[in-house]
């Protein structure tokens, strides 16, 4: 039989975030017990250097704490709540360190995309910051990174070529294949209003690695399903396991190119 049979993945976006406090620990135990197939978080550094991991520049919206994270220390940071915005009992949850996320991982299997954020004037201690964690853990083969910030990406590539990349688009971009193999890049995160379905189906024959964020409403969840993307981004992780395991039965799928 020629190609291979593309079986979309669940990836749940900042952990199970529908029902548990984005990027915590908790929200990634839950991913894995409700069955997905990779967790999303994303890092930021402190002021000592350390990737933490939180979605925003600041910690004000998701935690008791107030100011820049890049202005914060791991210990600063240690004393917030993490979990307490989204519900009492979720007071305990703290920020964890990219470390700790990894460590946690070495427990089970479940895939790892690190999205990388910050400000690009820390682009540099970022970079290093990341592969010297990298390295005390052996999951090369389970982690995806990706960023917003394409000339992070472009670097690590060269500095860890065993490693899945992708670039993150927020729009469309003018020929994203060239752009791609240029970059020499084949994962492309994709806000899901940003393609036509022509033009997945067009950049998935051809290798590139495609998935859209942050599809949760469950006709789209299906729509995705068939269109041959290696994996979509949900807060929605058990609705989006439930509708993807339900229609794979007897169904066939969208192929890749040997
Ligand atoms: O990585 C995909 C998606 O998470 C990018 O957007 O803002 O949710 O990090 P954001
Ligand atoms: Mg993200």
């Amino acid at each position: 039989m020629e190609g291979e049979w593309l079986l979309i993945k669940i990836y749940a976006h900042r952990g199970y975030s529908d029902k548990y406090p984005e990027n915590t620990m908790v929200a990634f135990q839950a991913a894995v017990d409700y069955g997905a197939d990779g967790i999303e978080f994303d890092v930021q550094l402190t002021k000592d250097n350390v990737p933490v991991v939180i979605h925003d520049l600041t910690v004000d919206r998701t935690t008791t704490g107030s100011g820049r994270v890049r202005d914060l220390t791991v210990r600063e940071l240690k004393e917030f709540s993490a979990g307490a915005w989204f519900g009492e009992r979720f007071d305990s949850q703290k920020i964890s360190t990219l470390e700790e996320v990894l460590a946690w991982a070495m427990g089970n299997s479940i895939m790892l995309n690190i999205e990388l954020k910050g400000v690009v004037t820390d682009r540099e201690e970022m970079i290093a910051a990341i592969l010297s964690i990298l390295k005390k853990f052996d999951c090369e083969d389970r982690l995806i990174l990706s960023s917003f910030d394409h000339p992070t990406i472009q670097s690590l590539t060269e500095e860890a070529p065993l490693i899945e990349m992708a670039i993150i688009v927020a729009s469309a971009l003018f020929k994203p294949e060239e752009y791609l193999r240029r970059l020499k890049i084949r994962g492309y995160h994709f806000s899901h209003i940003s393609l036509r379905e022509e033009e997945i189906r067009g950049m998935i024959y051809n290798g590139f690695r495609l998935r859209p964020y942050t599809v949760n409403e469950d006709q789209l969840i299906k729509q995705f399903i068939n269109s041959g993307c290696d994996a979509l981004f949900t807060d929605k992780v058990e609705r989006a396991v439930k509708i993807r395991n339900r229609w794979i039965k007897n169904r066939s799928f969208v192929r890749r190119k040997d």
